[in-house]
C-alpha cells in the first residue's frame, strides 16, 4: 500500500468511500435533493429555513417551542421578515415541516443549528441550548453528515462542543462528517438586505467541509466569504459585533460631553458625516439591546479573560451602554423637576419597547430597563408600541396602552425609547406637556417640550455653562432651543448655579434684553 493509505492505515477502499460520501453529498446538493434540517426556528433560523425551500430544498424545521409551532403549522409567522404568504406557501406545499421531534434528522443530509447563545447572569456564556441540540443531533448524526452551527459563540465553540464530541463517538471530522460555523448576519427589518443578500462567512474544520458548505448555502446566498478555521468565522462575527458595541459606546459618551458643553450631539454627527472617507456615523440612543449588540462581545470578552487577556475596549462599551438607561433616567427627572414635579407620583409613557426601529424584539431592550427603574422610583409607568403588544417584565405582563391624544395630555413626561416610522411625531408633540427624545425622532420640530438625548436643553440647570471658557452661555442656549417662544416659557424664579448656590433669575423676557453676552452673571441675583 502506497501514499496517504500506506500513511495514515487507511485502505484504498476505505479511502474511495470516504471521496463517495462527499462527492455523493456535493450530487445531492447540486441536484436539491439534499434534505436539510434548520434546528432553532427564531429571528435568524425561520428565514434561513424559508431561504432554502425557496431554492428547493425539502426542510425540516426544529423548535422545542410548542406555541411557535402551532403559528408556523397554521401559516402564521412571528418573524418580522419571513411574510406569513411565504411561509404558508412553505408549509401548504410539503417544504417546510415544522416540528418537535428531532428523530426527523435521521433523514438529513445537512443541519444548520441557530439556537439562542445568551449569557448567565454573571456575563459568562450560557450554550445549554447549544448542548441541549447538540444531545439530540448525537443520536441520529451519520456518516455524511453536514453540520453547520450558525449560533454566535466564542472562537473554538465549533471545535470543541461539535467536532470534539462527534469526533468522540468514532466520527472523523473533514473526512466523514463535514462541520462547519457560518455566523448568521442578518439585521431583522432591515428592508435591503435579507438571509439570501447577506454574504455569507464559512469556516470549516476541514476545507472539504467549507467547500461542501459553501455549495449549499451558494445556492441561495449571492456571496460566499470562505475562511481558513471555524475559529476566523467565529471571530469574525464577535469582531462585527464588537465594532458596533464599541462605536455606539464612544457616541454615547460624546451625548453626554455634548450635553454638557451646550453642543447638539446628533448635529455633529449628520455634520461628521459629510466626509467621505474615514468616518462612519453611529447614534446615541438609551443603550443598546436585540440579541447581539450587549451579548455577542461578552462572549469574547469571557474566553479572552480565559487566556489572561483583559479586553478593556469591550468591558468600557459594555459600561458605558449599559448605563445609559440611567442617565436616560436622570435626564426625566431633571426635566420634571422644572415643572415642580419629580419621578415618584408622575405619569410617564414610554414609547417604544422594541430594543430597535420597526421591529417587535423587546430582548435585552433598554426601553423594559428604563421601565424598571422609573417604577422603582414611584412613577406610574405605561408603554405604548405598535409592535409589541405586550411585555414580560419581572414576571409580570404589560399590555401596550392606546396611544390617544388623551393619554398624552394626561401624563406627565413622554419617554421616547424606540423612534418607529409609524409615530406621528408631530401629532405627539401637539398633544404632550414634556417629552424626552433619546432617539433624535423628533428632529425638526422646533418645541419647548422637547428634551432631547445629547443636547442642550433648555430643561438644564441655568448657569451650568456660563463659568467654563469656550462652552455655549445659557442666554445663547435659550434662544437656540427657544427661537420663537421664549416668552410663554415659566421658570422658577430660583435655581442653583454650578456650585450649588442658589441664585434668582430674572424673568427670560429680561435676559432676552441683555446687551452683553457675559450679562447672565449680572442679571442673576445671588439669592
Ligand atoms: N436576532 C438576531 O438579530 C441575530 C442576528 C445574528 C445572529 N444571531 C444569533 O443567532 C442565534 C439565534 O438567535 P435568534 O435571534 O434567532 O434567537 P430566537 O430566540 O429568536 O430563536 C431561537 C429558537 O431556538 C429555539 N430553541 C432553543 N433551544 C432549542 C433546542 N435545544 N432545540 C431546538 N430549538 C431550540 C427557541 O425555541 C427559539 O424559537 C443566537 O446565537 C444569536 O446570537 C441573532
Amino acid at each position: 500500500m502506497t501514499g496517504i493509505g500506506a500513511e495514515t492505515g487507511i485502505g484504498t477502499c476505505e479511502l474511495m468511500a470516504e471521496a463517495d460520501i462527499a462527492q455523493d453529498l456535493e450530487a445531492k446538493i447540486l441536484s436539491r435533493r439534499a434534505r436539510i434540517a434548520v434546528i432553532g426556528l427564531g429571528y435568524v433560523g425561520l428565514p434561513l429555513a424559508i431561504a432554502m425551500c425557496k431554492a428547493g430544498y425539502h426542510v425540516v424545521g426544529i423548535d422545542i417551542n410548542q406555541d411557535k409551532l402551532r403559528l408556523l403549522a397554521g401559516g402564521k409567522s412571528y418573524v418580522i421578515d419571513v411574510p406569513d404568504s411565504e411561509l404558508q406557501e412553505a408549509v401548504s406545499s410539503g417544504m417546510l415541516v415544522p416540528t418537535r421531534e428531532f428523530d426527523q434528522l435521521r433523514d438529513v443530509d445537512a443541519v444548520s443549528i441557530c439556537v439562542p447563545t445568551p449569557l448567565r447572569r454573571s456575563k459568562d456564556p450560557d450554550l445549554s441550548c447549544l448542548a441541549t441540540a447538540i444531545d439530540a443531533l448525537k443520536k441520529y448524526v451519520h456518516k455524511g453528515m453536514l453540520i453547520i452551527l450558525e449560533s454566535t459563540t466564542y472562537p473554538g465553540t465549533t471545535e470543541e462542543l461539535l467536532r470534539d464530541t462527534f469526533e468522540a463517538m468514532g466520527y472523523r471530522a473533514g473526512v466523514d462528517l463535514f462541520i462547519c460555523f457560518s455566523p448568521e448576519r442578518v439585521d431583522p427589518g432591515n428592508p435591503k438586505f435579507k438571509t439570501g443578500d447577506i454574504p455569507k462567512i464559512i469556516g470549516g474544520i476541514s476545507p472539504r467541509c467549507t467547500r461542501l458548505a459553501s455549495l449549499l448555502y451558494g445556492s441561495f446566498i449571492s456571496n460566499i466569504i470562505p475562511v481558513s478555521s471555524t475559529r476566523t468565522a467565529e471571530m469574525v462575527k464577535l469582531l462585527e459585533n464588537t465594532f458596533r458595541s464599541v462605536n455606539i459606546a464612544l457616541v454615547n459618551e460624546m451625548a453626554l460631553l455634548c450635553e454638557r458643553m451646550g453642543i447638539d450631539v446628533w448635529e455633529v454627527i449628520d455634520a461628521a458625516s459629510s466626509k467621505p472617507f474615514g468616518f462612519m456615523p453611529f447614534y446615541p440612543g438609551p443603550g443598546v439591546g436585540g440579541h447581539c449588540i450587549p451579548l455577542d462581545p461578552m462572549y469574547l470578552f469571557w474566553r479572552a479573560r480565559c487566556l489572561d487577556f483583559y479586553d478593556r475596549f469591550i468591558e468600557l462599551a459594555s459600561d458605558i451602554n449599559s448605563n445609559m438607561p440611567r442617565h436616560v433616567v436622570a435626564k426625566i427627572s431633571r426635566s420634571l423637576n422644572r415643572h415642580r414635579k419629580c419621578i415618584n407620583g408622575a405619569k410617564i409613557l414610554i414609547l417604544g419597547v422594541a430594543y430597535k426601529r420597526d421591529v417587535d424584539d423587546t430582548r435585552e431592550s433598554p426601553a423594559l430597563e428604563i421601565y424598571r427603574l422609573l417604577a422603582q422610583d414611584g412613577a406610574s409607568v405605561i408603554y405604548h408600541d405598535p409592535r409589541c403588544k405586550r411585555v414580560f417584565l419581572d414576571g409580570e405582563v404589560i399590555e401596550s396602552a392606546e396611544l390617544t391624544g388623551e393619554l398624552l395630555e394626561s401624563v406627565d413626561c413622554v419617554v421616547l425609547c424606540t423612534d418607529h416610522s409609524t409615530y406621528d411625531y408631530e401629532w405627539i408633540e401637539k398633544h404632550s406637556n414634556l417629552i424626552v427624545d433619546t432617539r433624535n425622532a423628533f428632529k425638526g420640530i422646533k418645541s419647548s417640550k422637547i428634551v432631547k438625548l445629547g443636547a442642550p436643553s433648555i430643561y438644564d440647570a441655568p448657569g451650568i455653562y456660563e463659568d467654563i471658557p469656550g462652552t455655549i452661555r445659557f442666554k445663547e442656549l435659550k434662544e437656540i432651543n427657544e427661537p420663537k417662544e421664549v416668552k410663554e416659557v415659566k421658570w422658577s424664579k430660583e435655581t442653583r448655579g454650578i456650585k450649588g448656590e442658589l441664585r434668582e433669575f430674572k424673568e427670560l423676557k429680561e435676559l432676552k434684553d441683555l446687551k452683553q453676552p457675559g450679562g447672565i452673571k449680572e442679571a442673576a441675583a445671588t439669592g
